[in-house]
């Protein structure tokens, strides 16, 4: 693996390796001692057109405790607006020796082209890229989805996939890069994968997604899901004319606190997933939000872990789970 662009051709073997590996790395950020010789010398760059908060942190924290070096851009503040390309601005990084480079940006298939290009040598890695994808949060997504299903039947996570369990995605599908990726990650590993979304927010090809497509929130809730994802309303991507309104969008499709209390009520297992940042009160309640049920620190928790694991794969060349023993501290 040279590149981690999508989980679309994510194979399931090395998925499942990197949520391995990412468990192992989990182990060692719980430690006094956070840190890994791992990637000494080598030098990751965060190339950050779009803004971002879990995501370029994450990143950073997890090249630091491989002990990477960082480069942080953000187009804000750059020479991105005298005019500079991205050809121009990601060969400027490349002389400055990096190794890695983790790229989100507006447009899809800027990784991809960054990738393919011949622009630069460096493994590329995709932090967001437009609509299309994200794939280390599907991979933190699933991590987590492991996680539930290890504290529910007292299993071991090592070599563990989604085989069985139900999660229904909820809202905007159609500006979502979280839910592409995780249509095809958690098909991958086993899971079926249902989208409940207002007709107005279901792209309009889906023929070759391996999920179910719903509109009804109720009707899906009713199944008792493991785990309900609820997406992020991408207001900053929609025009004015949006249908529903904000409350219509609540009323139908939001994660509000009496659908919390009929989830409780039936005694669902169903936990709470949001992938950050949360419009609170639009497509999440607090109540759903601060529930005991709900993932969203674990998620963002389990992203270091897994960024982690992918920068570990792609630049030390190593397919195995790193030494994490404290022999091989700093
Ligand atoms: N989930 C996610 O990508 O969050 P940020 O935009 O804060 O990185």
């Amino acid at each position: 693996m040279k590149h981690l662009l999508t989980t679309r051709d994510l194979r399931y073997a090395d998925a499942v390796q990197i949520l391995d590996t990412a468990d192992q790395m989990a182990a060692v950020s719980s430690r006094a001692v956070k840190k890994l010789p791992a990637l000494r010398g080598r030098t990751v760059v965060n190339l950050f057109f779009e803004d971002s908060t879990r995501t370029r942190i994450s990143f950073e924290t997890a090249a630091k405790r491989l002990s990477a070096d960082v480069i942080n851009f953000s187009a804000k503040g750059s020479s991105v607006s005298k005019g500079e390309s991205l050809k121009d601005t990601a060969q400027t990084l490349m002389a400055m020796s990096a190794d890695a480079v983790v790229i989100r940006h507006a447009s899809s298939g800027a990784p991809q082209q960054l990738a393919g290009s011949g622009w630069i040598d460096a493994a590329v890695v995709n932090a967001g890229d437009g609509k299309h994808e994200h794939p280390t949060q599907a991979l933190l997504d699933a991590m987590t989805l492991r996680r539930v299903r290890s504290r529910a039947t007292g299993t071991a996570t090592t070599g563990m996939d989604l085989e069985g369990m139900h999660v229904v995605v909820v809202g905007d599908v159609l500006h979502s890069r979280v839910a592409r990726s995780n249509v095809w990650l958690l098909s991958t590993l086993g899971a079926r994968v249902t989208l409940v979304a207002p007709p107005t927010l279901v792209p309009v090809a889906t023929d070759d997604w391996p999920c179910e497509i719903g509109y009804d929130l109720d009707e899906a809730l009713a199944q008792a899901p493991d785990a309900v994802m609820m997406l992020r309303l991408q207001r900053e991507r929609m025009n004015a004319a949006f249908f529903p309104s904000e409350a219509e969008y609540t009323r139908g499709w939001g994660l509000t606190a009496q659908r919390v209390q009929r989830l409780e009520a039936m005694g669902a297992p169903t936990v709470f997933m949001h992938p950050g940042p949360m419009n609170r009160g639009l497509e999440i309640s607090s109540e759903a939000a601060d529930s005991p049920r709900s993932t969203v620190l674990e998620q963002v928790s389990n992203g270091v872990s897994v960024r982690m694991a992918v920068l570990f794969r792609l630049l030390s060349g190593d397919e195995s789970t790193p030494a994490t023993n404290a022999a091989n501290e700093n």
